[in-house]
C-alpha cells in the first residue's frame, strides 16, 4: 500500500495536488499537513474529505514533536509545499517566512530522514534566480545563479539549499521543482489573477503596480501538479526540474484581459504605487524537464481565462467568505498606502 505526506495541501496547489492525486488514484493513502495559516482553507479539501485513504493533521512543520507522529508507520513520500508564498507580505514582515520556509523546511527535512522516507520532492520558484531584463530573450535554466530579490524569495531559495544539503550530506532521496506563476481555482485572493478577477466583481479598482509593464509565466496549476509528478516518477535524486508555462504575459495585458472576460471598463484598472525591488520579468527554460520527464507546457492562459473567471463566479461563497474575515485588514493596510481602497 502507497503512503504519501503532503505538507500545505490546504494551500492553493497543495490541495490541487491532493484533488488530483486522490481523485485520480495516485495513491492509497494521502496524509495532508498543514498548519491552517490565513492561507489555509479546509473548503479546498472538502471533495476528498470523505475519501476513505485521505487524513488531515493541524500541524506547524516548524514542530518537530507534533510532526513524528503524523509518519506513522512510515511514509514513501514527502510531497513539501507548505510555505508562506505572498511577496508583498514578505516585504511587510519577514518573519514567519524565515520561520516556515527556512527553519520548517529543515525541521521536515530532519523527521523525514529519520522516519526513513523514500523520497522527498520539494517545490520551489522560479523566484529564486531573480529578475530578469524586460524585452531580453535570456530564460532561467537549472544552473542559472540563485538570486533572489524579496524575503519570500531568498527563504525559498535557502530552503532549496537545506533540501539539497540533506541530499548530499545525509542521502535522503530529493528532488526540487521550480515552476512559474500559478493560476486556477482555489487560489487566495492576495494573489494577482484572483483579486483582479474577484475586485472585477465587486466593481472595485484593480490596483496595478508601478507602470504594470512587469512579465510573468503563467502556468495552469493543473499543469504544474501534473509536473510535480512527474519529477517525483522520474526525477534523479539531487537534481532542479524547471517548469513553465511558456506564456509570457505583461501584467498591463492581463489586467486588461480580465476586464474583458468581467465585461467591466478597463478604466477599473488604477495604477499605484509599485511594489519594492518589483522583479521585472520571469521566464524559464523547461528544456532539461522536456528532456528527461516528457513535461509539455499546456494551452495558453488566453484559452483558459473564460473558464477561470467562471469559476470565481460559481464560487462566489468561497472568495467573499476569505474576503470577509482578516482579509479585510490587510487589504486595507496593504493598499491603502498604495493609494487604493
Ligand atoms: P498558499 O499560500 O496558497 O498555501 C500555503 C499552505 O501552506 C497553506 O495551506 C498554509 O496553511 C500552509 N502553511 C503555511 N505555513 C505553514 C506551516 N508553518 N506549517 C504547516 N503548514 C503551513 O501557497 P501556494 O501558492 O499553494 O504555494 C505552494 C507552494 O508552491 C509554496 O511552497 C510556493 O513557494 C510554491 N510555488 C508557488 C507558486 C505560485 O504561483 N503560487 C509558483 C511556484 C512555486
Ligand atoms: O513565480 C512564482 C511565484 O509567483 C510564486 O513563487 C509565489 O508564491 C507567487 O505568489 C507568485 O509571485 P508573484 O509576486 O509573481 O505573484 P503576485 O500574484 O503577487 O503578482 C504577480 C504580478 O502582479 C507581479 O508582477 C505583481 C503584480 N501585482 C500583484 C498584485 C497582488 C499587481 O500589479 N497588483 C497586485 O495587487
Amino acid at each position: 500500500m502507497s503512503r504519501w505526506l503532503v505538507t500545505g495541501g490546504a494551500g492553493f496547489i497543495g490541495s490541487h495536488f491532493v484533488r488530483t492525486a486522490l481523485g485520480e488514484g495516485w495513491v492509497d493513502k494521502l496524509a495532508v499537513v498543514d498548519a491552517l495559516t490565513y492561507a489555509g482553507n479546509l473548503e479546498n479539501l472538502e471533495p476528498v474529505r470523505k475519501h476513505a485513504g485521505f487524513a488531515f493533521h493541524k500541524v506547524d512543520i516548524t514542530d518537530g514533536q507534533a510532526l513524528a507522529p503524523v509518519f506513522g508507520d512510515g511514509v514513501d513520500a514527502v510531497f513539501h509545499f507548505a510555505a508562506e508564498s505572498h511577496v508583498d507580505r514578505s516585504i511587510d514582515s519577514a518573519a514567519a517566512f524565515v520561520q516556515t520556509n527556512v527553519g520548517g523546511t529543515q525541521v521536515l527535512l530532519d523527521v523525514a530522514r529519520a522516519r526513513g522516507v523514500g523520497r522527498f520532492v520539494h517545490v520551489s520558484t522560479d523566484e529564486v534566480y531573480g529578475s530578469l531584463a524586460l524585452g531580453s530573450t535570456e530564460r532561467f535554466t537549472e544552473t542559472s545563479p540563485i538570486e533572489p530579490t524579496s524575503p519570500y524569495a531568498a527563504s525559498k531559495a535557502a530552503s532549496d539549499h537545506l533540501a539539497l544539503a540533506a541530499q548530499r550530506t545525509h542521502g535522503l532521496d530529493v528532488v526540487i521543482t521550480r515552476c512559474t506563476n500559478n493560476y486556477g481555482p482555489y487560489q487566495f485572493p492576495e494573489k494577482f489573477l484572483p483579486l483582479f478577477i474577484t475586485n472585477a466583481f465587486e466593481h472595485k479598482a484593480l490596483p496595478l503596480y508601478g507602470d504594470g509593464l512587469n512579465v510573468r509565466d503563467w502556468i495552469h496549476v493543473e499543469d504544474h501538479v501534473r509536473a510535480i509528478r512527474l519529477a517525483f516518477d522520474k526525477g534523479k535524486s539531487g537534481e532542479v526540474y524547471n517548469f513553465g508555462g511558456e506564456c509570457e504575459r505583461a501584467n498591463k495585458d492581463l489586467a486588461r484581459a480580465i476586464c474583458q472576460a468581467t465585461h467591466v471598463p478597463t478604466d477599473l484598472i488604477q495604477p499605484v504605487v509599485d511594489r519594492k525591488a518589483h522583479d521585472r520579468r520571469y521566464a524559464i527554460d523547461a528544456t532539461k524537464s522536456k528532456r528527461e520527464l516528457g513535461f509539455r507546457a499546456g494551452p495558453p492562459i488566453e484559452e483558459r481565462l473564460d473558464a477561470l473567471v467562471g469559476w470565481y463566479r460559481d464560487h462566489r461563497g468561497w472568495w467573499e467568505r476569505i474576503k470577509q474575515g482578516a482579509y479585510r485588514d490587510y487589504y486595507e493596510r496593504m493598499y491603502s498606502v498604495r493609494g487604493t481602497t
